[in-house]
């Protein structure tokens, strides 16, 4: 904890999105008093947000895009961290849905399997952990696969949660703790004073708070009161998915399955969630023929057992794209103001990396070296602290 402050500070976290939800949760544990705001219904189609639309990978290999290696280690970081997170997360609200049968990159065409093996020898170069397969040795581990596969790589330490159960958990966390969620509650300003965030403006009225946390996702730049050059540079990068119901006792897959220009994420409950389209579309609503096509066209090649199956559902959302792809975790040049947004396509993976970030900020005043690279500053002229100065309450 800051040495300005003779208690636990009072935190308003601005976002019910994961990232938002288990920070409260774990600095609410820690015995701060804390209130969570979310302009919808939090986990639900209300707001298209990433962590409702979202596949739940844990995919730190199977998202390493060349150029992305500080990314990475932070994907990695997050990764090793998930069972420890996954047990306190489960004892505390209940289950997620976390499997562990790992990730298959699968090969159609010879130009699939060319680049597969230029992808395994890219991350065995970096130490990943990786086994190559043959396709008969792929539809040995999954045999719905079609008899194109050539080739699969795969990576077992990229594993799964159910990010429309990790919500919830959440939010059930986050009371069991005593911290408070108000749904429902836009946040229209971040209120400051001499250059110190002191309250948040919501629809339901003034909320003073010792440190206000910005976690509102591809939305985190529209909350009025923020100086321009500490307003999050993210934008909505839009994503189409579909599911599918497969027979819980008989499932088409067991592994997550990425296939050229699709992904394939099965559920314990018979979900087959396919995603996703990247589209640089602002806000705009809705799926789209050609999205859902391209989905289904290119799950169908890889899988063509879903012929005959039921479509149950279609959705979009809005991942918080950054500049570089990677995440904005720590201070703002305004005091107390801190931000947890810009995961982009990684938000549920790097949820604990967040958490533990955000939280030792708040409660001893540092930035953890790992997240020290994506601090927020890195895009602007704001001055550039691992540590918080947090400026005394007051309220
Ligand atoms: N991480 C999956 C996606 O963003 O589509």
């Amino acid at each position: 904890m800051p040495a300005s402050y003779s208690k636990k500070p009072a935190v308003a976290v601005v976002g019910g999105g994961v990232c938002g939800l288990g920070i409260a949760w774990r600095l609410a544990a820690a015995g701060c008093e804390v209130d969570v705001f979310d302009r919808a219904e939090v986990g639900t189609p209300a707001s298209p947000a990433a962590s409702w639309a979202a596949a739940g990978m844990l995919a730190a290999q199977a998202e390493y895009e060349p150029g992305e290696d500080g990314l990475l280690g932070l994907c990695r970081e997050s990764q090793r961290r998930w069972p420890a997170f996954v047990r306190d997360l489960e004892a505390a609200g209940g289950a997620i849905g976390y499997r562990d049968e790992g990730t298959l990159v699968v090969a159609l065409t010879r130009d699939d399997t060319t680049r597969l093996h230029h992808e395994a020898e890219r991350q065995r170069a970096h130490g990943l952990e990786i086994q190559s397969l043959s396709g008969a040795e792929a539809r040995h581990l999954e045999p719905w696969l079609a008899p194109a596969v050539q080739a699969a790589l795969r990576y077992p330490g990229d594993h799964q949660v159910d990010n429309r159960m990790v919500v919830p958990a959440l939010v059930r966390a986050l009371a069991a703790a005593g911290g408070r969620l108000h749904q429902n509650a836009a946040i229209t300003r971040i209120d400051t004073v001499g250059g110190t965030a002191r309250s948040v403006q919501t629809s339901h009225g003034r909320h003073p708070a010792d440190v206000v946390v910005l976690a509102a996702g591809a939305w985190s730049n529209q909350i009025d009161g923020v100086p321009e050059r500490d307003r999050p540079p993210v934008r909505p990068v839009k994503g189409q998915m579909l599911a599918i119901r497969m027979n819980p006792a008989a499932p088409l897959l067991n592994h997550v399955v990425w296939a050229p220009g699709v992904y394939l994420v099965p559920r314990r409950d018979g979900r087959l969630v396919i995603g996703a389209t990247v589209e640089e579309r602002g806000f705009e609503p809705g799926t789209t023929a050609g999205g859902m096509l391209g989905l289904l066209h290119a799950a169908w090649r890889a899988l063509p057992g879903i012929q005959e199956l039921a479509i149950l559902d279609s959705w979009w959302g809005f991942r918080p794209g950054s500049p570089d792809d990677a995440p904005l975790l720590g201070p703002s040049s305004v005091a107390n103001l801190l931000v947890a947004t810009g995961h982009h396509r990684n938000g549920i993976l790097l949820l604990p990396v967040t958490v533990d970030a955000i939280c030792s900020l708040i409660l001893d005043g540092t930035l953890p070296g790992f997240a020290v690279p994506f601090h927020p500053a890195r895009f602007g002229d704001a001055p550039c602290r691992t540590s918080t100065s947090m400026a005394s309450a007051g309220h």
